[in-house]
């Protein structure tokens, strides 16, 4: 199979996780007689250097032309505490998920059998973690109307959601409920905000149309708690934008590092998929951060994007044999030796061929 990909390796710890899942990648098409081309954009604060713009025109043209994107990370620190900076880097990351069309951010938490012990909850409330959150990606606070009043000293941004746009979320929800344990969750804030009374509202007039599907209607904060308190109790949960990038990052820790969870941003065009860990700059250049997020973020890619399960699954199988021989980076390693982020990618390749 001939495939096109656009490599976004971004900013920070970007390049370095990126390489990675290149390496591991090309492996994985050597050995199934797969043909990748990748085609490298630049996206983020390195962006912003380069062209004063973190998503350019030419960037968008590539995306639109692969059939896949995998993504490393954006941000930069001179720009972290600077509130008045006329651009900034996550304004790509936005730009490119509103022109592709990205509406649907798929950010699974799972466990890994060796590294039980790594996670900050105890063993017996996370073993069977396997959950999904869906995040709605493309509307709500991040891209309702903001501003400033009152000569500056008022500041307001505004949540918007229109039907459709719930229904085209959650639908993926119900479908994605139907292949797992048919359990779904409905994360809102029905008892204080219209746009939640929304959601809530929309959710349950779909139910009839999946009688199979378990649903259950839980409020953001309760859903905060009960993530720490017992994960497994959980499969597929739907949420709206903001609510959604706060609980990902609360679940993806669960599995012991940041640095260990990949993620899915599917909707109208090419789907990207990308780490859920950020640019980590004190890391970046260092050779020190995780490149598993990325390297599962491709393996997530091989089947999501082509169909590619049995390639997939291999990816996956050499990211537990890693785990279980201690092949990891600093995150994980404890008092053992720590690997470089390049070695950890050198012998996940290597296990492939
Ligand atoms: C994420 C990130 C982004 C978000 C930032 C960088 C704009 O935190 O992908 O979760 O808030 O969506
Ligand atoms: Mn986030």
């Amino acid at each position: 199979m001939k495939l096109n990909i656009a490599l976004l390796a971004g900013d920070g710890i970007g390049p370095e996780v990126i390489e990675q899942a290149v390496k591991v990648s090309d492996a994985i098409a050597a050995k199934f007689g797969h043909e990748i081309t990748w085609t490298p954009a630049i996206t983020g604060a390195c962006a912003i250097d380069e062209v004063g713009e973190p998503y350019p025109d030419s960037t968008h043209e590539i995306c639109m032309a692969a059939d896949a994107i995998l993504f490393g990370a954006i941000g930069h620190p001179k720009y972290d505490n600077d509130p008045k900076a006329p651009v900034r880097p996550e304004q790509g990351l936005l730009k490119m998920r509103k022109k592709l069309g990205l509406f649907a951010n798929v950010r699974p938490t799972f466990t890994f059998p060796s590294l039980i012990d790594n996670s900050p909850l105890k063993r017996e409330r996370i073993e069977g973690t396997d959950l999904i959150i869906l995040r709605e990606l493309t509307g709500g606070i991040y891209f309702g109307e903001r501003g400033r009043k009152d000569n500056g000293n008022t500041a307001f941004d505004t949540c918007t959601y229109t039907r459709d746009e719930i229904i085209r979320l959650a639908k993926l929800g119900f479908e994605m409920a139907m292949t797992r344990s048919k359990k779904l969750c409905c994360v809102d804030k029905a008892n204080v905000l219209e746009s939640s009374r929304l959601w809530r509202e929309t959710v349950q007039d779909m139910e009839k149309d999946y009688p199979e599907v378990t649903v259950s209607y839980e409020f953001v904060d309760a859903v905060a708690m009960r993530l720490v308190q017992w994960p497994s109790s959980y499969d597929v949960l739907i949420t709206e934008n903001l609510f959604g990038d706060i609980l990902t990052d609360e679940a993806s820790v669960i599995s012991g590092s940041m640095g260990l969870m990949p993620s899915a941003s599917i909707g109208l065009h090419t789907s990207l998929f990308e780490p859920i860990h950020g640019s980590y700059p004190q890391a970046a250049g260092k050779d020190i951060a995780n490149p598993l997020a990325t390297v599962l973020s491709a393996a997530m890619m091989f089947e999501d994007a082509f169909g590619l399960k049995e390639e997939a699954e291999l990816i996956r199988s050499v990211v537990n044999q890693s785990l279980a021989e201690g092949v990891v980076t600093e995150d994980l390693s404890g008092d053992k030796k720590a690997y470089r982020t390049s070695e950890v990618g050198d012998w996940l390749a290597n296990k492939i061929k």
